[in-house]
């Protein structure tokens, strides 16, 4: 997969882009034959459009619009569509963009690279781009890296990502960067350790565990959680077909943190990381757990189950208690939690909760630099009667259904007690029709806009 720019070449062809308020100057500016032959092909800088300019033999040049600032503000990463359409060769951006708006269309170049080719043959974008100077080009190596394993994860069907391919791929990630990880598998240990990890994964031919990745030995202690639901089939509470349809990607959250700690371990990041992953398929069977069952959870918390299909807090909480005795600075988990989620913000934009407000300001400030979206959303106490119902100490799916991610968010943190910084995602994980730099399936949300933001939070340059 063509992740990589290349290096400078003698014969690379300039590649403009151009602001449409750019062009007339631009067009102006060239000499005759190439103003006539923009013009003659209506070349006005629309966004994402692109005119090949002939030299005597092959190609002189390429001219690719970007459109009016509106544009900017709607389309992500334009040049990952005009990277589809070049021809193969070797170019090198000629443009007036610096900073975040210029290493957003960078990465969005490599993001076009993406190309899911496990089960089938697939074209693979010809053109490559010798690296722009000015950017941080490694680090923008890394993110794409990280993005396409988690885009990898969630593509992958659950006959070939259960929760064993799950732990496989944490452990290849571990070998390549001497990150210690260790597995719960065994399912005496699970009952006594994760109740609730045990519960919902015990119906499955294909056992649960939780999977424990460290990495550093120094600096600020960050501690990722991922929901690594491999399928979920909704459990007794079974999902109508309509909506089980895409539930491969129910480990979206174990993926993208995957991704996210690929980038954090190739930029060698000078902090200590935890990656924790329940990895379960949610499944039916005779032995499988059941609406009014009451589960206990590791924290001791008891949990009173009114809908199977609200697992992913219950496999989360166990492994949220585990990351909460361990004194960490910041614990993060991220999930495709609740279809309230998607109703309330679609699929582009990640949900997020703080517990901290400050680290919600960091955030947005490191999501707008990494072209990452976010959005915050409350803890918002006078709903924590939702989740308390009758004769346990929590209900896992609040009657009514009112404020569900909320509700989910507000789960979640019972059993975040001795850790004052937790930030919660609650994401969609899935691209539903293909975008420039994000072809339909898989894509990570929310990492990017973390690992930007990750000095501010945890007080390192
Ligand atoms: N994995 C789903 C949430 C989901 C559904 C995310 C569709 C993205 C798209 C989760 O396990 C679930 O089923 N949640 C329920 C909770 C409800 C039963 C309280 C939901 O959101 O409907
Ligand atoms: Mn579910
Ligand atoms: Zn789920």
């Amino acid at each position: 997969m063509p992740i990589f720019f290349t290096d400078p070449t003698d014969t690379s062809l300039p590649l403009y882009l151009l602001m449409q308020s750019e062009v007339d100057d631009f067009i102006a500016a060239q000499p005759k034959r190439a103003a006539s032959w923009l013009n003659a092909n209506g070349f006005s800088g629309v966004v994402g459009s692109h005119c090949i300019l002939p030299a005597e033999q092959g190609i002189a040049a390429v001219v690719a619009g970007l459109g009016t600032d509106q544009d900017l503000k709607r389309t992500r990463f334009t040049l990952a569509d005009v990277r589809l359409k070049l021809p193969e060769g070797t170019y090198h951006l000629v443009t007036t963009l610096t900073g975040a708006a210029l290493e957003q269309q960078v990465l969005g170049w490599l993001l076009a690279g993406y190309v899911f080719d496990r089960y089938a043959k697939k074209a693979v974008p010809k053109a490559q781009l010798v690296a722009p100077s000015g950017l941080d080009i490694q680090r923008l190596e890394a993110i794409a890296q990280g993005e396409f394993l988690t885009r990898d994860l969630i593509n992958t069907p659950a006959s070939d990502m259960g929760p064993s391919e799950l732990e496989a791929a944490a452990t290849k990630l571990a070998t390549e960067f001497d990150a210690q990880i260790s597995t719960v598998q065994s399912d005496a240990l699970l009952a006594e350790n994760f109740p609730m990890i045990h519960a919902v994964g015990r119906a499955s031919s294909r056992a649960p565990r939780l999977i424990d990745m460290r990495w550093g030995t120094q600096g600020p202690k960050l501690t990722l959680v991922g929901k690594g639901v491999c399928f979920d089939t909704g459990g007794l509470n079974l999902k109508p077909g309509s909506s089980m349809g895409l539930m491969k990607k129910d480990m979206g959250g174990a993926a993208t943190v995957l991704g996210l700690a690929h980038m954090i371990m190739a930029l060698d990041l000078p902090l200590q990381l935890r990656v924790l992953i329940p990895a379960v398929e949610n499944s039916v069977s005779s032995n499988a757990f059941r609406p009014q069952d009451i589960l206990q959870s590791r924290k001791g918390l008891t949990v009173e189950i009114n809908n199977t299909d609200a697992e992913g807090r219950l496999v989360l909480a166990d492994a949220l208690a585990l990351a909460d005795e361990d004194d960490a600075d910041l614990i993060v988990s991220m999930a495709t939690l609740t279809g309230a989620a998607r109703a309330a913000v679609g699929p582009d934009l990640s949900p997020f909760y703080v517990t901290e407000a400050s680290d919600a300001f960091a955030l947005v400030k490191g999501a707008e630099a990494a072209s990452d979206p976010v959005w915050q959303m409350p803890f918002w106490d006078p709903y924590e009667k939702l989740i308390e119902p009758g004769i346990a100490d929590l209900d896992n799916a609040p009657a009514g259904g009112m404020a569900g991610s909320i509700t989910a968010a507000l789960f979640l943190r019972r059993f975040v007690t001795n850790t004052p910084r937790y930030m919660h995602f609650d994401i969609y994980g899935w691209c539903p029709s293909a975008l420039p730099g994000r072809p339909k399936g898989g894509v990570g949300m929310g990492a990017r806009a973390l690992l930007a933001a990750l000095p501010d939070l945890l007080g390192y340059e």
